[in-house]
């Protein structure tokens, strides 16, 4: 049994990166998940860190007006959102604080220039895929911090076509000789599903008809793969049945996406990531644009249209084959792209040398010499920097400011609502 940590009360002030709610115990800092700033609550420690404690909701005394009732039955069990019981409109303020904070205290700006966010134009149904959980016959997704699976009938985050995906996956597991570990959805733009069924360890070989699978699913089906866990914990693809890629329409572009490359999470907000990023070039003359974690070229190709010549640079194989082929699509000559680890791509980028740069990387951020190879360019005017980190985007920022590049203003994009996640879009200008 645990045991009892000391009770104290504890007033809310804030939401912080990482979903918590945090209040001051004696000046120091206490962080308390599912809370909601201006609650009022009886707090239990949890655990003691050097400087912060960790504690639960035993009580709540005064309930803060930016809470709300959450609209999923699971909430507060499944890992996969924070935030349902917070008022929408909060949870955007909470977002643009954050970032602001992250950008202060670790980006090193006294007072950073964020705009106003721009919202999820649905806070549901907004999400075009998931990772689906699957153990010992339940299908759903892992509890917060642990490995055990939430049963899920519906999720209120995924599009309307797949939300109510999860009783029919456990009728589908009834068809297979293994049970998987994951399933992976994705409805495109044209509400076309591709599903892959990912194991772990040794599997049973199997062949399921795709109409047989598009029948239990009754989704509009497209393509199926059998993926094996691969040693980095990506899937690596065994099988493919069907078509393995879709398409995503988004204003006057349209992508062809692949079963493995990546896409922008949130349908409603692809377009206005694009517009915000292609207004850079539009608004500039530009000779030549770099991007770099490029993908199936979602803002290359937009950018392309602005700017004399530009490249991509995308490590997935698949995602390279899609923009090749998207550019194609949407009637570009201008553009190129490259199949390369972003570090082994910095020889491309020093002699295309570019002066716009648009980056994009994983959650880890750039590193010191990507930073100072991009700095050091000698036509670099901007770079754009997307991120869905505000650490480690602040602490890169940190670094450009460094070797001469400063950011001007921040934008926020709420890409994931109900959840603490958090979209920016951050322009940054070369100081000479
Ligand atoms: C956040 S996504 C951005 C994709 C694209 N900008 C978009 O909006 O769709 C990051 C991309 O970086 C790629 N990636 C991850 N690590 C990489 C690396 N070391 N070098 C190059 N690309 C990488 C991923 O495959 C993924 O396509």
């Amino acid at each position: 049994m645990r045991q009892k940590g000391k009770s104290f009360k504890l007033k809310i002030e804030k939401l912080v990166y990482g979903g918590k709610g945090l209040g001051r115990l004696n000046g120091k800092a206490v962080f308390v998940p599912q809370v909601a700033p201006g609650d009022l609550i009886v707090a239990e420690e949890t655990a003691r860190k050097s400087g912060y404690s960790e504690a639960r909701v035993v009580k709540l005394l005064e309930r803060s007006r930016a809470r709300t009732r959450p609209r999923c039955p699971h909430f507060g069990r499944c890992g996969g959102c924070d935030w349902q019981h917070i008022k929408y409109p909060e949870q955007v303020k909470a977002k643009k604080l954050i970032v602001e904070e992250n950008l202060q205290k670790i980006g090193k700006i006294k007072k950073p220039n964020v705009d106003e966010v721009i919202p999820s134009p649905s806070p549901w149904n907004y999400r075009n895929r998931a990772q689906i959980k699957v153990k010992n016959g339940r299908v759903g997704f892992y509890a917060k911090n642990s490995h055990n699976v939430v049963e899920v009938e519906r999720c209120p985050l995924l599009k309307e076509d797949i939300e109510g995906i999860f009783p029919k996956l456990k009728e589908l597991l009834r068809e297979l000789p293994t049970e998987p570990a994951e399933f992976h959805i994705y409805s495109s733009g044209k509400d076309e599903v591709l599903l892959k069924i990912v194991f772990q360890g040794r599997f049973k070989r199997f062949e399921l008809p795709l109409e047989r699978v598009r029948e239990i699913l009754g989704v509009n089906l497209v393509g199926y793969g059998i993926y094996r866990t691969g040693r980095e914990g990506y899937p690596e693809r065994i099988e493919f049945f069907g078509r393995d890629f879709t398409y995503e329409p988004v204003g006057k572009f349209k992508f062809r996406v692949s079963a493995d490359s990546f896409f922008q999470v949130n349908r409603f907000q692809v377009g206005n990531l694009i517009e915000k990023v292609a207004k850079v070039a539009a608004e500039h003359q530009y000779m030549l644009a770099g991007d770099l974690y490029c993908g199936v070229g979602t803002l290359t190709i937009p950018v392309g249209r602005y700017v004399h010549r530009a490249f991509g640079i995308e490590s997935n194989f698949w995602a390279v084959s899609d923009a090749l082929y998207n550019k194609d699509i949407n009637g570009l000559r201008n553009v190129q792209f490259f199949c390369r680890e972003t570090e082994e791509g910095l020889k491309i980028v020093r002699e295309f040398s570019p002066d716009l740069v648009i980056v994009d990387p994983p959650r880890s951020g750039l590193n010191e010499k990507i930073i100072r190879t991009l700095a050091n360019l000698p036509r670099l005017k901007r770079i754009v920097y997307v991120s869905c980190n505000p650490a480690t985007l602040a602490r890169d920022i940190a670094t450009f400011h460094r070797y001469g590049v400063n950011m001007e203003r921040a934008k926020v994009l709420d890409m994931f609502p109900q959840t603490y996640h958090v979209e920016t879009i951050a322009y940054l200008r070369k100081v000479k």
